[in-house]
């Protein structure tokens, strides 16, 4: 039984590894366990706490992992269960814990519990799903779409009724006000927390508990209707007290929902402080900075200050009532540094000091920490992601795009940047395998590759070392984990500046979000008699009320 529940996932650091692209060891050209079991060093080298392990559970790899047909078995791909043991068990002995994904808002059609489902109207697991009858006239019963393309309802001919799918047609949504559903996505969660492993990502949790009625929704001008409807439904939050009471509540766990459509007042909720649903949710509002009129497919470039308003908003909105998670990448969202910065390493350790400096939990994407870059895929042709392709051919052949605009798009935004191989050094494939690799390697992997920048003082790993030592060991460490958070300058286009303030001691970040020298003064409110530099992307130790900060300079000061 539950250890006293701790909240030391407050104090961690994160590191998602998308298992898929991290290390192959079998040349088969997809990454598997025994490739993570052989990287453990080096992610015990770079000092994270905790692997958040993307799906890692059967599935035919309709959406890479995140269509389950076994939640207690591994994908042929990565591996046997005794590989996962094996890899549990390494991890811990050095200190590194293991957070799953729980996939929960749909399975695979290959599940056996769909495969039932769908094999007739009384079937007892007929429930377990959203099944509709088609409306009057014959179309599905809503308008909805699915995130993923098309109609979020698909026709199954042996029964002559709708299941409802969010995602591809290969991933029915279950349904959660079954208790039967409950019980058995409990029962499985159980089974992992006693095999010992630390936690859950727990995948699009906001979207489990589906309207109370289903009825067409606006379209803003699209095929389909606006499937945000389902997120944060009507007994969303009833179903994770129950899941916590019935298994979290267990065990000493860190838990972070994937909250899509979350605003602040969900947020308090879902990641309430008294711990009666999860620890901290991924909030999006962000990384929807750039979304345009093309909505996802669109290049805006994100000012900086919508970006410092936002990101404030979170961090004073949670200080103290709730706890924020701290992340720009993930295996959904483009390369930051591509896409805040300018692919420069400087520009990496900038983005790097404004999040790590925050209050919350830093989350680390494969690769972030070598400063790894959107990739240049070129054709349609070389991407792979279900996502991407099915937009891409939804909204050419319906005439709403123009191919080699969209593909501009595509380019900036798709998930497949994040996906390609973990560069591990300069040989053939980057060291990802011996074979050929599933999806293109980024050609930039001769100059971006861990080898290069492990024993390499001024490299991006180098920092991200330094960041997380920052948080863990430092004199600054409760400062910067707990500290009250302060935005400085909002107005300023260029420079992102904050103080964080605990018990009378304060420090003061200045980022430069330019490529261009600046001067910035700070402003009159913030004093110091003296200083200490606690960190600088370009080893600045000399702190001014004028500055001439050098481009993408970043520097964390105590001020004294
Ligand atoms: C969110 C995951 O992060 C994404 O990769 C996946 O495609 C969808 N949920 C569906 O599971």
């Amino acid at each position: 039984m539950a250890e006293k529940q701790s909240q030391w996932w407050k104090e961690s650091v994160v590191y998602q590894i998308y298992p898929r692209s991290f290390q192959d060891s079998n040349g088969d050209g997809i990454g598997d366990l025994n490739g993570i079991r052989s990287r453990l060093d080096y992610l015990a080298r770079l000092g994270i706490d905790v692997i958040w392990l993307s799906p890692v559970y059967k599935s035919p790899n309709d959406d890479n992992g995140y269509d389950i047909s076994d939640y207690q078995a591994i994908m042929d791909d990565f591996g046997t269960m005794d590989d996962f043991d094996a890899l549990l068990s390494e991890a811990h002995a050095k200190n590194i814990k293991i957070v799953m994904d729980l996939v929960v808002n749909h399975t695979s059609d290959e599940h056996p519990w769909f495969i039932e489902s769908r094999s007739s109207k009384n079937n007892p697991k007929r429930d377990f799903y959203i099944w509709r009858d088609a409306k009057p006239d014959g179309t599905p019963p809503t308008n909805w779409g699915s995130c993923f393309s098309g109609s979020a309802w698909e026709f199954d001919e042996k029964t002559n009724q709708y299941y409802l799918h969010f995602f591809s047609k290969k991933q029915p949504d279950l349904n959660w006000d079954n208790p039967k559903v409950r019980d058995a996505v409990f029962d499985m969660m159980s089974w992992w927390c006693d095999k010992g492993i630390d936690g859950f990502r727990m995948d699009v949790i906001s979207m489990i508990s589906k309207p109370d009625i289903y009825q067409d929704s606006p379209t803003h001008g699209g095929l389909y209707g606006d499937s945000s409807i389902t997120c944060n439904g009507p007994r969303v939050h009833e179903y994770l007290r129950e899941m916590r009471q019935r298994v979290l509540s267990k065990y000493n766990l860190m838990t972070v929902g994937e909250t899509a459509g979350v605003n602040l007042e969900e947020a308090k909720k879902y990641a309430n402080a008294n711990g009666t649903e999860l620890n901290m949710v991924f909030q999006f509002e962000h990384v929807d900075l750039d979304s345009g009129a093309g909505g996802k497919w669109s290049k805006n470039p994100m000012s900086l200050i919508a970006l410092k308003s936002n990101l404030s908003k979170w961090q004073n909105g949670l200080d103290g009532v709730a706890w924020n998670s701290l992340f720009f990448c993930n295996h959904d969202q483009p390369r930051v540094v591509s896409r805040l910065g300018d692919n420069s390493p400087v520009s990496a350790k900038a983005i790097a000091t404004m999040l790590h400096m925050m209050q919350g939990t830093p989350y680390i994407y494969q690769g972030e920490e070598l400063g790894m870059t959107n990739c240049p895929f070129g054709a349609i042709e070389n991407y792979r992601d279900i996502e991407t392709l099915n937009a891409y051919r939804e909204l050419t052949e319906s005439k709403q795009r123009e191919p080699e605009e969209l593909l501009s798009c595509i380019a900036y935004k798709s998930r497949d940047n994040a996906r390609t191989p973990m560069q591990w050094d300069n040989s053939p494939n980057a060291g990802f395998t011996s074979g050929t690799p599933w999806i293109m390697t980024n050609p930039n992997y001769k100059t971006i590759n861990a080898a290069a920048q492990i024993n390499n003082p001024d490299s991006v790993f180098s920092y991200y070392q330094k960041l997380i030592a920052l948080r863990h060991e430092s004199d600054w460490k409760n400062i910067i984990i707990y500290g009250h958070y302060d935005l400085l300058s909002p107005d300023d286009p260029d420079i992102f500046a904050y103080t964080r303030e605990l018990d009378g001691r304060k420090l003061l970040i200045i980022c430069n979000f330019t490529a261009k020298s600046r001067r910035y003064t700070i402003p009159e409110e913030i004093k110091w008699q003296n200083y200490k530099s606690v960190i600088s992307n370009i080893n600045n130790n000399t702190l001014a009320r004028e500055l001439n900060l050098n481009p993408w300079e970043a520097d964390v000061w105590e001020l004294i």
